[in-house]
C-alpha cells in the first residue's frame, strides 16, 4: 500500500515568522495517518528542519543543481539540503521549467543527484492548456517521464507530481475524469518502465489549485496518492484541512 502523502510548495514565499505557521501545523497533525512535507525557500530550510525536528512533518528543498559542490555561484546542492535537513526536493516544477529553462534531461540530471544524496526526488510533470486542447497531453507526459526520471528510481526515493500548468495558481481544476485518466497513465507507464514492484510503490501526486474545498473529491481518484500543493500550503488553517481531508481518504 502506498502512504498517502500531503505536500505544501511555498515557493519564493516565506520568511522566519512564517515558521509560526509550521509550528501551528505540527501541533494539529501530532500523529498523522499521512505522510506531511513542507518545502520552504532555501533560506529557511534549515530553520524549517529544526522547528519541526521530532515532529512527523519533513522538509524538503524546491530545486537543487546536479553537481554536489563547485563553481555554480547562486546555487544549491542536493547535499547542502540534506545537510540543512530537509529529505525531499521538488525537481522540474514548471515554473523552474519556464523561468530557468530546465529540460527534462537537466531535471534528471538533478534528481540523480538527489537521490545519490539521500533525498527523495518529487519530480514535477504536467501539459499547457495549449497542449491539452490540442489533445496532446498524454504525449507530452509520456515525454516527460521518459526523460525525466533516472533510470535506478524506487518507491522510497521517487514521488510524481502531475501538475497542469494552466490549473496552478489559477483557481481551474481539471475534471476528476481528465486528472484520473493522468494518473491512471502515469502507474501504467511506471509499471513499465520500473516493474510491478517499484512502479506500484511510487506515489503521484496531483497538483494545481488544490484547496480545503475541492480535496477531498480529488483524493477520491483512483491513483491519486495526495497533492502538491502551492498557495494553500502557505496558511496551516488552509492546509490542515486538506491534510485531513486526505487521512480521511486513506
Ligand atoms: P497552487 O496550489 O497555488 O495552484 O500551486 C500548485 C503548485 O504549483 C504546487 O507545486
Amino acid at each position: 500500500m502506498r502512504r498517502k502523502l500531503a505536500a505544501g510548495n511555498w515557493k519564493m514565499n516565506g520568511v522566519s515568522a512564517s515558521l509560526d505557521e509550521l509550528k501551528s501545523l505540527a501541533g494539529t497533525h501530532a500523529d498523522p495517518s499521512v505522510d506531511v512535507l513542507i518545502c520552504p525557500p532555501a533560506t529557511i530550510v534549515q530553520s524549517a528542519a529544526q522547528t519541526v525536528d521530532n515532529t512527523p512533518i519533513s522538509i524538503g528543498g524546491q530545486d537543487c543543481h546536479a553537481e554536489s559542490s563547485g563553481a555554480h555561484t547562486g546555487d544549491i546542492s542536493a547535499d547542502m539540503l540534506r545537510d540543512a535537513g530537509a529529505t525531499a526536493v521538488i525537481l522540474g516544477h514548471s515554473e523552474r521549467r519556464e523561468d530557468h529553462e530546465e529540460s527534462s534531461e537537466m531535471v534528471r540530471a538533478k534528481a540523480r543527484s538527489a537521490q545519490a544524496s539521500g533525498l527523495t526526488a518529487v519530480i514535477c510533470l504536467g501539459e499547457s492548456l495549449a497542449q491539452r486542447e490540442a489533445a496532446n497531453t498524454l504525449d507530452i507526459i509520456a515525454g516527460q517521464l521518459a526523460a525525466s526520471l533516472p533510470d535506478n528510481s524506487t518507491a522510497e526515493n521517487l514521488v510524481i507530481a502531475y501538475e497542469p500548468i494552466w490549473a496552478i495558481g489559477t483557481g481551474k481544476v481539471p475534471t476528476l475524469a481528465q486528472i484520473g485518466e493522468v494518473h491512471d497513465f502515469i502507474r501504467t507507464r511506471l509499471e513499465r518502465r520500473f516493474g510491478a514492484g517499484v512502479g506500484r510503490g511510487v506515489r503521484i501526486l496531483y497538483g494545481g489549485s488544490v484547496k480545503p474545498d475541492n480535496a477531498a473529491d480529488i483524493f477520491r481518484v483512483p491513483n491519486v496518492d495526495g497533492a502538491l500543493v502551492g498557495g494553500a500550503s502557505l496558511k496551516a488553517s488552509d492546509f490542515s484541512p486538506i491534510i485531513k481531508a486526505l487521512e480521511e481518504s486513506a
